[in-house]
C-alpha cells in the first residue's frame, strides 16, 4: 500500500504523506498544500475532513461499531458504569478499585454549586428552554470556581470540577421549570444518584433512589459519552484551541448539541411522535412527506452522518426501552407508532438508499418519558452523558498542543470596489 499521494497540479508533481492510524480511515496530511500549491482544500460539512489525531473514540460507520478507548459500547454498556466510563474516557484505562475510589473522591470535593449562582437561573423566566439555561450557567462558573492550580494536574483537576458542577446545573434546569427549591449534592451518593436525587427530591418528603430508574439513566449516559468528532465536540475543542478556559468551552458545546439536527433530535423526535399519534397515527403519511423533496419534513432521529449501517447506540436502547416500560409497566403510544416507523422506514427503497437508520436519539426520548423527564430536557439528559467525552476531548488537545482552529475558505463575495457615499447610492 503506497504510504503517500501524489498531486499533479499546474504542470507539477507534489508528495503527501499518509498517515497511519490503528484501526480506521487513515488520513492524508496536507498541513503543507497551501504553502506548495498555493490551494486549499473545500470540504463543506467536513465530510472528508480529519480535524485531530485522536486516541479516546473509535467508530465504524459502515459495520455500525462503536468503541470507548478500545472497548465495544456493547460491553461497556452492559457492565460497567457512568463513573467508570467517565474515568476511562478521560484517563484511557479502566480504573483499578483504588483509582475509582479516589476519582469519586475528587469529584465529590466539588460537589457543589456556589450559592451566587442562583441569582443568575432566578433571573430566567421559567419558559426559557433549559438548554439556553444550561449554556449560560455553565459559562458563568468560569466566574465562581477559577481553576489556576498545579499545570501539570489542571486538566485533571479541571475535568473534576466540571463534572461536580455541571450535574447540579442539569438538575437546576429541571428544578427551574418546575419551581422546585435548588438542592447541593449528597456525597453518600454516586454520581448519578446524586443527579437524580438533586433533580427529582420534593421539598416536602424523605426522598428514595429507584434502582430501575438510576439504572437506566446510568445505562443512557453512557451511550452519550462520546461520539469523536460530531458537531458538539469539535465546537468544544475549537473553542478550546484558542486556550479558552473549561467551562466556556463546555457552555459551547451544550449550545452546538442543543440543535436539531445533533442533540436536539431527542427532544424533536418524541414531538414528531407525539403529532403522527396526535393526527391518528398515520405513519405512511409522514414518511411520504419525509420522502417528499419539496417538503422540508424529515423523520427525526433518523439517519446519520457517520452510520450507514445500524446505529449501535440505538441497538441497546431500543432493548432497553422495551424492558424499562416493562418494568414500570408504562404502555406509550408512542413506542408503538416508532416501531411502525422504523418498520416501514426500514423496508422502503428512499431509506435503504440513502442508508437512513433509526440513530441513538430515536429510542431514548420514550425512555426519558418513561422515566418522568420533561421532552424539554431531553437534550440536557444528552449533555450531561456526553460531557466526560467532551472533556476528553478538550484535554487531549490541551495536552497534545494542538494549534488554534483556524479553517481557510473560497472567497466567492465581491472584487475590490470603492465606498459609495449614501447621498450617490
Ligand atoms: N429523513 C428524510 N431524509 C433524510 C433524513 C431524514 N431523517 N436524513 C437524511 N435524509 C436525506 C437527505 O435529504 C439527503 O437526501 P439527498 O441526497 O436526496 O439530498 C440524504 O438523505 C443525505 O442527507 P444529509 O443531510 O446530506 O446527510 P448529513 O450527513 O449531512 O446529515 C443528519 C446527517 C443526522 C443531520 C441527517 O440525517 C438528519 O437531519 N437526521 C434527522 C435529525 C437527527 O435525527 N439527528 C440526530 C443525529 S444522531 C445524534 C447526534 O448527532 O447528536
Amino acid at each position: 500500500m503506497d504510504n503517500k499521494v501524489v498531486l499533479n497540479y499546474d504542470g507539477k508533481s507534489y508528495e503527501y504523506p499518509i498517515v497511519e492510524s490503528t484501526i480506521g480511515d487513515k488520513g492524508i496530511n496536507i498541513s503543507k498544500l497551501r504553502d506548495e500549491t498555493g490551494l486549499i482544500t473545500l470540504d463543506l460539512g467536513y465530510k472528508n475532513t480529519g480535524a485531530t489525531i485522536s486516541d479516546i473514540t473509535y467508530l465504524d460507520g459502515d459495520k455500525g461499531e462503536l468503541f470507548y478507548r478500545g472497548y465495544p459500547i456493547e460491553q461497556i454498556a452492559e457492565k460497567s458504569n457512568f463513573t467508570e466510563v467517565m474515568y476511562l474516557l478521560l484517563h484511557g484505562e479502566l480504573p483499578n478499585k483504588s483509582q475509582f475510589e479516589q476519582f469519586e473522591r475528587n469529584i465529590k470535593a466539588h460537589n457543589f454549586v456556589a450559592e451566587e449562582m442562583k441569582k443568575i437561573i432566578d433571573a430566567f423566566p421559567r419558559s426559557a428552554h433549559p438548554m439556553g439555561v444550561l449554556s449560560a450557567l455553565t459559562s458563568a462558573l468560569t466566574a465562581f470556581s477559577p481553576v489556576t492550580v498545579d499545570p501539570k494536574t489542571k486538566e485533571d483537576r479541571a475535568a473534576e470540577v466540571m463534572l461536580a458542577k455541571f450535574a447540579h446545573l442539569c438538575a437546576w434546569t429541571y428544578r427551574k421549570k418546575q419551581s422546585l427549591p435548588l438542592n447541593h449534592g449528597d456525597n453518600s451518593l454516586n454520581y448519578v444518584e446524586n443527579f437524580y436525587r438533586m433533580t427529582f427530591r420534593l421539598p416536602n418528603e424523605e426522598f428514595e433512589i429507584d434502582p430501575i430508574i438510576v439504572d437506566s439513566l446510568d445505562k443512557l449516559l453512557i451511550l452519550h459519552a462520546d461520539h469523536e468528532q460530531n458537531c458538539s465536540t469539535s465546537t468544544v475543542r475549537m473553542v478550546g484551541s484558542a486556550h479558552t478556559g473549561i467551562f466556556a468551552s463546555m457552555s459551547a458545546g451544550v449550545s452546538a448539541l442543543w440543535g436539531p439536527l445533533h442533540g436536539g433530535a431527542n427532544q424533536a423526535v418524541i414531538e414528531m411522535l407525539e403529532m403522527i399519534n396526535e393526527d391518528g397515527g398515520d405513519v405512511a403519511k409522514y414518511v411520504a412527506k419525509a420522502k417528499d423533496k419539496n417538503d422540508s419534513f424529515r423523520l427525526m432521529g433518523f439517519g446519520h452522518r457517520v452510520y450507514k449501517n445500524f446505529d449501535p447506540r440505538a441497538r441497546i436502547i431500543k432493548k432497553a426501552a422495551d424492558g424499562i416500560l416493562n418494568q414500570l409497566g408504562i404502555h406509550d403510544n408512542t413506542l408503538d407508532i416508532a416501531m411502525q416507523l422504523e418498520k416501514v422506514a426500514l423496508e422502503d427503497d428512499y431509506f435503504i438508499e440513502k442508508k437512513l437508520y433509526p440513530n441513538v436519539d430515536f429510542y431514548s426520548g420514550i425512555i426519558y418519558r418513561a422515566l418522568g423527564i420533561p421532552t424539554e430536557m431531553f437534550t440536557v439528559m444528552f449533555a450531561l452523558g456526553r460531557l466526560p467525552g467532551w472533556i476528553s476531548q478538550w484535554k487531549e488537545m490541551r495536552l497534545k498542543n494542538d494549534p488554534i482552529g483556524r479553517p481557510r475558505q473560497v472567497y466567492q463575495g465581491a472584487q475590490k470596489r470603492d465606498y459609495v457615499p449614501m447621498e450617490d447610492r
